[in-house]
């Protein structure tokens, strides 16, 4: 009897390994092959570089590094993102610098694959490669709950080729 009893632990054993194996390869193939990420890079950032960031937002938002190499610096507070308005002229390549003033809120480009959680005390950078169909406007919109004014809070990218 005893002995029954272990084959039944084994082979319950075996079918926990077999799905949690089943569990981290789906993973696995969803991150590596498919390439799917979960947001971007979370740099964190003290008090003196949100406030660096929150000066390059309002004054210089746009860097072109080399021709269509961007660097955009945006700050998310409630309920706006600061600046409204992004215009990149040719992009193949967008870095992305964005921080929050306040709470959490959500970086999206409806229609791209841009999309990140912009956590206090941190920077989120994320490199965009815009299609080369990529052109017009675009809706930037927060997609985190932040509060009453969640819904307004949108900005417009322009891409122009
Ligand atoms: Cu910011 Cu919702």
């Amino acid at each position: 009897m005893a002995r029954n009893g272990l084959v039944y632990e084994y082979m319950f054993i075996a079918i926990i390994v077999a799905v949690l194996a089943g569990f981290i390869s789906s993973l696995a193939y969803y991150s590596y092959a498919l390439n799917v990420n979960p947001a971007c890079e979370a740099i964190k950032a003290d008090q003196q570089a949100l406030e660096d960031i929150m000066q390059k937002a309002q004054t210089t938002p746009v860097v072109e590094k080399a021709e269509g190499v961007y660097e955009v610096y945006i700050v998310g507070r409630q309920f706006v993102w600061i600046p409204s308005t992004i215009v990149l002229e040719d992009p193949k390549q967008v870095t992305f610098y964005v921080a929050t003033s306040d709470v959490i809120h959500g970086f999206e480009i409806a229609g791209t694959n841009v999309n990140f959680m912009v956590i206090p005390g941190y920077i989120a950078k994320f490199t965009w490669y815009p299609p080369k169909n990529a052109e017009g406007e675009y809706l930037i919109l927060c997609n985190e709950y932040c509060g009453v004014g969640h819904q307004f809070m949108k900005a417009t990218l322009i891409i122009e080729r």
